[in-house]
């Protein structure tokens, strides 16, 4: 039987070195796809790895084999159907170039694709500010304390130390911020801010007081503190109305309530 080669690069890239490229986490899981046309019916898939094409994953003669080489043993798996791989467990190693040729009974075709493996999740950045103390809240002081993190589509979280202190979440979306109120006898609290993707996390801890030069000095460039500074001073005082008239908004009458209930640790274990 005469096979008619076709040479159909995944995703229409052909020439130069782009290739199509999917990316997973560390010791994720990750489905390479074989770019395969869905109404195909597969005799033959052949996956492999280095010029030398060494072979991974095969389906031959209706027999599926997945564990043919050392490096990737119990972590493929083959969807015959599809021709798609999935691997788990994601190593560094696994990083490279994957080549998959597909067979039907008329049609032959060689796809690319190329995985990265990213790496843990970063530190989040944990930015707070002190709400002018004694000016609009007595005995003590709030500290807005913001968490950002270098990582895509992370969900935030917080854990106060001691426990007891007075803390304000937005109950209807930034989980990236948190409100602390400080008093005068606990003028002292320790925030850590959690970055987490699925079942990684990552966190970052602070020391926070009312008075602004008893904060460890945020890492960033002198003119910026500087400047941020002088605009907290101005806008402090507007800050602090306009803050508690959020807090209003926000939690209305049951701020009482509110109180009552986020008191202490928010953390959702
Ligand atoms: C194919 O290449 C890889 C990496 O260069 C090497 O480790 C492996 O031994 C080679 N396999 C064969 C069969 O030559
Ligand atoms: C593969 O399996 C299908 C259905 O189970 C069967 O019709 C076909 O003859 C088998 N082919 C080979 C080469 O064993
Ligand atoms: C994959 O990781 C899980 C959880 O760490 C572990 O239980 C499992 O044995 C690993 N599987 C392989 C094939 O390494
Ligand atoms: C295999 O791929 C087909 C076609 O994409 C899909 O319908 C099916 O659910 C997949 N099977 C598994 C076990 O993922
Ligand atoms: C200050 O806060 C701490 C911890 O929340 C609390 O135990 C203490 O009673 C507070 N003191 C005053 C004067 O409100
Ligand atoms: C905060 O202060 C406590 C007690 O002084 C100290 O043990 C801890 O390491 C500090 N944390 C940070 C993030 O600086």
């Amino acid at each position: 039987m005469r096979l008619r080669i076709l040479l159909i690069p995944l995703l229409q890239v052909v020439v130069g070195d782009t290739l199509p490229e999917v990316s997973e986490y560390f010791g994720g899981t990750v489905t390479l796809p074989s770019g395969v046309n869905p109404s195909w019916t597969l005799t033959k898939i052949e996956w492999s790895i280095f010029s030398n094409n060494t072979y991974i994953a095969s389906y031959r003669n209706n027999v599926s084999k997945v564990n043919r080489i050392p490096q990737y043993k119990g972590r493929l798996s083959m969807n015959i159907s599809s021709g798609d791989l999935t691997i788990h467990n994601l190593t560094q190693n696994d990083a490279r170039e994957y080549t998959v040729e597909l067979s039907t009974e008329e049609e032959k075709v060689l796809n690319k694709i190329k995985l990265t493996v990213k790496k843990r999740l970063q530190k989040p950045n944990i930015h707070t500010q002190v709400w002018v103390p004694g000016t609009s809240t007595k005995g003590g002081c709030w500290v807005e304390a913001h968490c950002s993190s270098p990582d895509k589509d992370v969900d935030f979280s917080w854990k106060t130390k001691p426990v007891s202190v007075t803390t304000l979440r937005n109950p209807d979306g930034t989980p990236a911020l948190l409100l602390v109120f400080l008093n005068t006898t606990q003028n002292y609290a320790e925030i850590t801010c959690i970055s987490s993707c699925k079942t990684e996390n990552s966190l970052s801890a602070v020391n926070i007081t009312c008075e602004d030069d008893k904060i460890p000095p945020a890492p960033q460039p002198q003119l910026q503190h500087r400047s941020r500074q002088s605009v907290f001073f101005v806008t402090g005082v507007s800050v602090g109305i306009v803050a508690t008239i959020i807090i209003t908004i926000l939690f209305g009458e049951n701020i009482k309530k509110a109180w009552e209930t986020l008191k202490g640790n928010l953390c959702t274990p």
